[in-house]
């Protein structure tokens, strides 16, 4: 190993500058002089000993401060929690009765010889040496960047990274390419409500933000790509819940030339790679993932999300299912007209025209929602690509024939010019992370969410604009009363 003294760099604040050496790392100098640098976790005083555990990264060191260099001293019994610091010193063994195995670096400790405090802290508003439930959500999120300081949440926020980077090479190894496809867009009829944004050079026009990627996915079919997946946002305004934000992460797959039980069995291939290489320590109830269609599991279980747990109490068994063959259309009572189960561009499973028009209510579509533990983690459908069939359905919705071939012109064109069969599906994966790691709410395993009201307390969002950018966006408002 180099021997880190010999990185010395400029002098840079109050100490000589070697190459800074992670906590997890120290074990390895036993006896070496070295540097690190973090957070103050926690300070003690036995007799005129000063112990300081010093957290970064990668975990905690504890440091020793001692009378015998005086100004060290003085400085050190100045130190703080959370003030930031670095500290230059000698790896020495702790004495054998005070090993604490419970921690990696327990068996060794930094005796200091010189520290610069590069910030001070003031008193943090909440602890963050606990879970953190016991907080209030306002505080939490007003403060995140203290809240992620706790060690579930910097875990939680490490294991989504480690998740969305072995479903990339998952995807990648089996032939997809991932492609980012526009955050400003057009409305996608998902089922809720777009944002909006309004454009500055159209006057009077607006993007709207993804409820998905769909549409470009599809259109990337037609491309040719024939295996695309993006891990995507999707932004729908919503009313959040415990399994619902404003913003949330989809791994969204598209295929040409597939069958519905081929994307199925790719989904399980994918979430059984995840759940064996990062989550060993869990049970999966039943391989393959059965397979219940809508009907089944509404009579069954009166419910399209149903729980198959063996044993509920279990924390750690997943029961994946995919529930399959959902009606196309559902009745809205409020609006008194027909809707799309899922989306509007999946395949009925009939191409019966007069059928479709006729009895909307009795066909059923190629369409499968993926469920584990109770939650809908992700969905999917074959898409239609037959245009006759495509207007049929827009027109059971209520679309006239005029205004569709204006609203979605792309489909008519690009399906002329040569389409390939094609379906996909989109796992939703801070559910699936909520769930593997035990959260009951997605808030838990995304760096900054939303409040229940869709604010970002911390960056005060949504906030005022200033009247000179509503006039370029040539827009007035109205003041709610
Ligand atoms: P769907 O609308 O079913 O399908 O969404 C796919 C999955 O995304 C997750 N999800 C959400 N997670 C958190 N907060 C939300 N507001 C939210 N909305 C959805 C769910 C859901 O199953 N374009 C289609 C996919 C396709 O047909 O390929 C789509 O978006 O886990």
């Amino acid at each position: 190993m180099q021997n880190p003294r010999t990185r010395t760099k400029p002098r840079y604040g109050g100490i000589y500058i070697m190459k800074r050496i992670l906590n997890i790392e120290t074990v390895k100098y036993s006896g070496k002089e070295i540097e690190v640098a973090g957070w103050v976790n926690s300070i003690r005083s036995h007799g005129n000993i000063l112990f300081v555990d010093l957290r970064d990264r990668s975990g905690l060191l504890q440091i020793i401060f001692t009378p015998k260099e005086e100004s060290l001293y003085k400085l050190a019994q100045k130190l703080r929690p959370e003030w930031v610091i670095r500290v230059k010193g000698k790896i020495g063994r702790r004495p054998s009765g005070m090993v604490n195995p419970k921690v990696a670096t327990g068996g060794i400790e930094l005796q200091s010889t010189d520290l610069e405090i590069f910030s001070q802290a003031k008193t943090l508003p909440f602890p963050i040496d606990t879970p953190g439930y016991e907080i209030s959500e306002e505080k939490r999120l007003k403060y995140r960047y203290l809240d992620l300081r706790r060690e579930r949440m910097s875990k939680n926020l490490k294991v989504r990274h480690k998740v969305m980077q072995l479903m990339r090479d998952f995807l990648t190894e089996e032939g997809f390419v991932e492609i980012e496809t526009p955050i400003l867009t057009k409305s996608t009829p998902e089922g809720a409500r777009d944002f909006l944004v309004p454009s500055r050079l159209q006057p009077g026009k607006f993007y709207a933000l993804p409820q998905s990627p769909q549409q470009y996915k599809q259109m990337l079919q037609v491309a040719g790509i024939e295996k695309y997946f993006q891990i995507a946002r999707a932004l729908r305004d919503e009313d959040p819940r415990a399994d619902r934000q404003a913003e949330h992460t989809q791994l969204d797959i598209e295929m040409s030339f597939v069958s519905q039980e081929e994307i199925l069995d790719l989904t399980e291939r994918l979430y059984l790679n995840v759940v064996r290489k990062l989550f060993p320590q869990k049970r999966i109830t039943k391989i393959p993932f059965p397979r219940i269609t809508y009907k089944k599991a509404m009579e069954k279980y009166g419910t399209d999300k149903p729980d198959l747990r063996r044993n509920k109490k279990d924390s750690d068994e997943l029961a994946f299912v995919f529930i399959t063959d959902f009606p196309m259309f559902e009745w809205k009572k409020g609006d008194k007209k027909w809707g799309a189960m899922h989306h509007p561009f999946t395949l009925p499973q009939t191409d019966d025209i007069k059928k479709i028009k006729a009895d909307p209510g009795k066909i059923l579509a190629f369409q499968y929602d993926f469920v584990l533990n109770g939650y809908e983690i992700g969905g999917g459908s074959l898409r239609t690509t037959n245009l006759d069939v495509f207007t049929a359905v827009f027109e059971v919705l209520g679309h006239k024939k005029q205004e569709l071939k204006k609203q979605f012109r792309h489909y008519f064109e690009a399906f002329s010019y040569g389409v390939p069969p094609h379906g996909g599906i989109a796992p939703g994966i801070d559910r699936f992370l909520a769930v593997a790691l035990k959260e009951a709410n997605i808030r838990e395993v995304i760096a900054f969410p939303k409040t229940g009201d869709n604010r970002d307390l911390m960056l005060d969002v949504p906030s005022d604009i200033t009247d000179e950018q509503l006039k370029e966006l040539h827009i007035k408002t109205t003041k709610k009363k």
